[in-house]
């Protein structure tokens, strides 16, 4: 059995996590969660985009790659994306893609999605504390890291 990357880790880990989120909903919701004081756990990254439609399943795989223990998707509520659809893309886009995480290695724990407004910086807040207890508790995920670099390695020292 798999045990999905996740490793025997001692207390001292300390998760980094890498957020995507859309710039006029949840990244606000950011914003006022920081501009309110709020305190929370600091091991998220936060990369903004225009609208979670726009996020390909593809950087979450590369933000594995690249180091993350986990990830967080997050943009507006249903009905109130700014492109009209884009979440609803999204939503449907994860759906499937959370049924491949087992089949690629990667524990559905790892990833968060979620629905923050502009005016819910309290749910940002409880989403970064949640997200960063649970993949605290998985442990590091070592199965993807570098697997970039390792291809590139190979190619340079491989085939001549
Ligand atoms: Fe926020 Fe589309 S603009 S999800």
């Amino acid at each position: 059995m798999s045990d999905n990357g996740n490793k025997q880790h001692d207390n001292s880990f300390e998760p980094r996590i890498t957020a995507f989120v859309c710039t006029w909903c949840t990244y606000t919701g950011a914003d006022l969660a920081g501009t309110s004081r709020l305190q929370m756990e600091s091991n998220v990254r936060i990369i903004r985009l225009p609208c979670t439609g726009r996020i390909d399943p593809l950087f979450i795989i590369k933000a594995f790659e690249r180091g993350a223990d986990g990830v967080i998707v997050s943009g507006c509520h249903p009905a109130d994306c700014h492109y009209t659809a884009g979440n609803y893309h999204a939503r449907r886009r994860f759906t499937v893609f959370r049924e491949l995480m087992d089949f690629i290695g990667i524990d559905a724990r790892r990833l968060t999605f979620s629905w923050v407004s502009a005016s819910e910086g309290t749910k940002w807040k409880e989403i970064v504390d949640e997200t960063t207890d649970r993949v605290r508790a998985l442990g590091p995920f070592t199965a993807y890291h570098n697997l970039a670099g390792g291809a590139e390695e190979a190619m340079a020292g491989g085939v001549q």
